[in-house]
């Protein structure tokens, strides 16, 4: 499909990488983009920047009531960028309670299912579509020091991939996008070499446009990637090092 005259909903579009998707959505010609977030004020700058362009939409992913309130306000969307998630930062046996753990799966895992399981039909009755999923490259080997936020991630991968098929009879596309660390507010502590999230998106349009199911954005995770296909089992070992603090 074409960025250029589609009808874009980005999940989690006040800051990061959601904010630099609505940004090359509408650079690249997007007809109209429902910009969401959990709190619809911090959306007013972006809006004001492209009042012709820009649906404003109260979305938090893990509430029912919203995700189908904004399905039935967004009934012409053809362009689904599921990009709303959270890290808290804990290993899976060093973390002190489940909490944390419990929270990353049902933002990244079942808040990120549920809205396409809202859109799907909607995706189905425009034409097919594309639906992205912000994923991360730590979905693909376990990064212990962020242990349970790789769990829901690689559960994003999974989930991905059964969409995918499951969509395949309606002409639907699903993508993974799988970055290393983007210079954003998740990764505002990370001292090593950081994407940025402007990149992130336009490598991801990109592959909506070019069809690919998956995208690597950036060195870092080209470079694991390759490495995973070659020996996983060393990037295994070498991400092992990266323990909780
Ligand atoms: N930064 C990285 O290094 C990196 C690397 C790989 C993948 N990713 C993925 O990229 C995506 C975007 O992350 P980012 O780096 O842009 O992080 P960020 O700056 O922390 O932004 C996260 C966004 O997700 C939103 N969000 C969180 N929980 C939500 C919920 N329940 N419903 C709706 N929105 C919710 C946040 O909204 P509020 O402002 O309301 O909190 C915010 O808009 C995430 O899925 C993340 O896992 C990031």
């Amino acid at each position: 499909m074409k960025i250029k005259g589609c009808v874009a909903l980005v999940t989690g579009s006040n800051r990061g990488i959601g904010r630099a998707f609505v940004e090359a959505l509408i650079a690249r010609g997007a007809k109209k983009v429902y910009a969401t977030a959990r709190d619809p004020a911090k959306l007013k700058n972006l809006e004001a920047a492209h009042p012709d362009k820009i649906r404003v939409l109260t979305l938090d992913i893990t509430k029912p009531a919203q995700i189908a309130a904004a399905a039935s306000q967004a009934g012409d969307v053809n362009l689904l960028i599921n990009n709303a998630g959270i890290n808290r930062k804990k290993g899976l046996i060093a973390a002190p309670v489940l909490a944390d753990a419990r929270d990353e799966m049902e933002t990244n895992y079942f808040g990120t299912l549920s809205v396409c399981r809202a859109f799907a039909p909607i995706l189905r009755h425009n034409g097919g579509g594309t639906i992205v999923n912000v994923l991360s490259i730590i979905a693909r080997v376990s990064l212990p020091a962020y242990g349970s936020l790789c769990a829901s991630k690689a559960a994003g991968l999974l989930m991905t991939q059964g969409i995918r098929a499951e969509l395949t009879k309606q002409h639907t596309k699903v993508v993974a996008v799988m970055p290393g660390a983007v210079d954003t507010d998740m990764e505002r502590d990370f001292n090593g070499p950081k994407e940025k999230p402007s990149d992130v998106a336009n490598a991801s349009l990109q592959a909506v446009e070019d069809e690919t199911e998956e995208v690597y954005p950036g060195g870092m995770a080209q470079g694991v990637s390759q490495g995973l296909a070659a020996d996983p089992k060393a990037v295994e070992r070498e991400f092992a090092a990266y323990l909780p603090r």
